[in-house]
């Protein structure tokens, strides 16, 4: 039997990195899944790539910060599937500075979507959610924050703090939903460094502004806190995400899962 068979998954940010890696896991395990991410193009590719693989898949263009905007994607899965058992609110920036040089413009970039875009996410999921499992199924919301929520690293202060906000939304909210009516379950993922674009830009950055002499000096710095001595495969993100999307997690919820390669060990 396949782990997610018949449910529905929303996946945020899902043409690239942890999210591309988890809508291929969860269609791989029987779920219908929506990708969301602003850009058309790879968002088309990931939906073709999907069905190809014999999955109902479907890509909807998203900015997470913008209210209409998610509206309008719970509005076309309602439409395509009449339901939504599981959540994923992967999509996410970094900024990387030291905190004299950090701006407003980056607080509101980070703070608009790493936490409103998952506030609103929750918000404007809720409805159909709360149906699907009043039909008797338990629906899943996976927030995906990051160890940098638990132990601030240097110069991640609006990055950590938009993490951290996210944890804690999440543990209140689980409380809220876990009581009748809702039977939802919330969970946060934590990872630490995962090999993705993501990581790839800010290293760039950091060589770029002087931080590190080079590419090598980066990797090797920036896995120094990992006894594992390696970045995490976003595939490996997603294998967190898929169990606590499962049935096989259903006495879990307000949680922090940590896949952190023994980083905050
Ligand atoms: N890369 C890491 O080392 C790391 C570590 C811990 C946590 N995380 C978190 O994991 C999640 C996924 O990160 P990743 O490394 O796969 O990043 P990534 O940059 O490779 O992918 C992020 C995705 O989010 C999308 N996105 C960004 N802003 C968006 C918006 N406004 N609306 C819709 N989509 C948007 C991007 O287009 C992209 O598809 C993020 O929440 C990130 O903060 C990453």
């Amino acid at each position: 039997m396949m782990r997610l068979a018949g449910k529905v998954a929303l996946i945020t940010g899902g043409t690239k990195g942890v999210g591309a890696a988890t809508a291929r896991l969860m269609a791989k395990e029987g779920a219908r899944v929506v990708v969301t991410a602003r850009s058309e193009g790879p968002g088309r590719e990931m939906e073709a790539e999907l069905c190809r693989s014999g999955a109902d898949a479907l890509f909807v263009p998203h900015d997470v910060s913008d209210q209409a905007s998610w509206q309008n994607v719970i509005n076309a899965v309602e439409k395509r599937f009449g339901a939504l058992d599981i959540l994923v609110n992967n999509a996410g920036v970094y900024v990387s500075k030291p905190f004299e040089e950090t701006t407003l413009s980056d607080l509101d970039l980070i703070l608009n979507i790493n936490l409103r875009g998952v506030f609103l996410g929750m918000q404007l999921a809720l409805p159909l959610m709360k149906k699907t499992a009043d039909e008797g199924q338990a629906g899943a919301i996976i927030n995906v924050s990051s160890t940098a929520a638990m132990a601030a690293p240097l110069h991640d202060s609006i990055y950590s703090a938009s993490k951290g906000a996210v944890q804690l939304l999440t543990r209140s909210i689980a409380k809220e939903f876990a009581r009748g009516g809702y039977n939802i379950r919330v969970n946060t993922v934590n990872p630490g460094i995962i090999e993705t674009d993501m990581t790839e830009r800010a290293m760039e950055k950091m060589v770029a502004t002087g931080v590190f002499e080079n590419r090598e000096a980066a990797v090797k710095a920036l896995l120094e806190p990992y006894p594992m001595g390696r970045f995490a495969m976003p595939e490996e993100v997603a294998s967190m995400i898929l169990f606590l999307a499962s049935d096989e997690s259903r006495y879990l919820t307000g949680g922090a899962f940590l896949v952190d390669g023994g980083e905050t060990a």
